[in-house]
């Protein structure tokens, strides 16, 4: 970690936090001294997180599309380790196909975990917020802004994710409340890329469109997110922050990495 920041003291809570970037984002802010939540389905990946985030960390297992489940868990969350500073809503879910292969059931799927999830973990955690100051901060995708082909499910999905931040950000920065999104560029070694592009061949095409020259790591999405969620940031809501080597003003060819 190159950039240093400091949330020793602070509650950080991580949905989707139990693998790939976003167990990489909780792995920095609990580097960076908060204490820990993370959740997402599978009860083996919270308690592998859990293990791996250490001393205060508490995990939950609940599926983002159930608004029940993620609100007790924040309630459970707050009464064990007091209000939450940042809150970081990644969950998501993907697989490439063309829309004449995508039965309404598959589009549904992908609309109710990244954008009506988004909405319910936003709205659960909106109340245990330390407030004036509680950061939340969505992890969005290039999708949201870039027509693909393959995408047309997480393209409808990441966009209206990204409405939500800025919706939001207008109606809680009265409450203090800043809300923000992130958009990863491509991120070595992690379930999406490896869904999007599964060869090598594909992966030096993707590198080749970031302006960079290599894939990111979910460190470089983490540092965008500790920014977000400390006070540099104080001064910054409703806006879409990507963390993409430039991948995003490069013209975003991912046609070219799916041949
Ligand atoms: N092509 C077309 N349709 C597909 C598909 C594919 N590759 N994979 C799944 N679907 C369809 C299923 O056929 C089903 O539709 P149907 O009932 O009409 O047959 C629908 O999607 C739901 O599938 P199901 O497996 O029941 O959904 P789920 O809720 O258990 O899982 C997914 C959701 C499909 C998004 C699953 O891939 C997932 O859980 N992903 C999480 C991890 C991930 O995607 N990480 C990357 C994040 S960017
Ligand atoms: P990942 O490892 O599959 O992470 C997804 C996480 O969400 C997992 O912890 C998963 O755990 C959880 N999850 C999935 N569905 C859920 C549900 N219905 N309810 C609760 N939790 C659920 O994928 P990733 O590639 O690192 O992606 C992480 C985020 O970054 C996503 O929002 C994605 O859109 C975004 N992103 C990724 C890239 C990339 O290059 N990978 C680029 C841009 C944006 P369980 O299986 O236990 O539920």
């Amino acid at each position: 970690m190159t950039a240093s920041f400091d949330f020793s003291g602070k509650n950080v809570f991580v949905v989707g936090g139990t693998s790939g970037i976003n167990l990489g984002i909780a792995k920095a802010f609990a580097a960076a001294g908060a204490r820990m939540g993370v959740a997402s389905r599978k009860q083996d990946k919270v308690d592998a997180a859990v293990a791996e985030l250490g001393e205060g960390a508490l995990g939950y297992s609940f599926d983002v599309r159930n608004f029940d489940d993620i609100a007790a868990a924040f309630a459970d969350f707050e009464e064990k380790a007091g209000k939450i500073d940042v809150v970081v809503s990644g969950a998501a879910g993907n697989f490439p196909a063309l829309a004449k292969d995508i039965s309404s059931n598959g589009f549904k799927a992908v609309i109710d975990i990244d954008l009506l999830g988004t909405f319910h973990v936003m709205k659960a955690a909106m109340g245990h917020m330390v407030q004036p100051g509680g950061s939340l901060i969505n992890i969005s995708a290039p999708q949201a802004v870039q027509a693909m082909p393959f995408q047309v499910h997480v393209c409808a999905a990441k966009a209206g994710v990204d409405m939500i931040t800025k919706c939001l950000a207008i109606e809680w920065g009265p409450l203090g409340l800043r809300v923000n999104s992130v958009i990863p560029g491509p991120i070595d070694g992690t379930e999406g890329m490896d869904r999007l592009a599964p060869t090598e061949a594909m992966r030096k095409a993707v590198v080749k469109t970031v302006p960079m020259g290599r894939m990111g790591d979910p460190e470089d999405v983490a540092l965008a997110c500790m920014y977000l969620g400390s006070d540099a940031a104080r001064y910054v809501s409703g806006t879409i922050l990507n963390a993409d080597g430039g991948w995003a003003i490069a013209g975003a060819r991912i046609d070219l990495a799916l041949g």
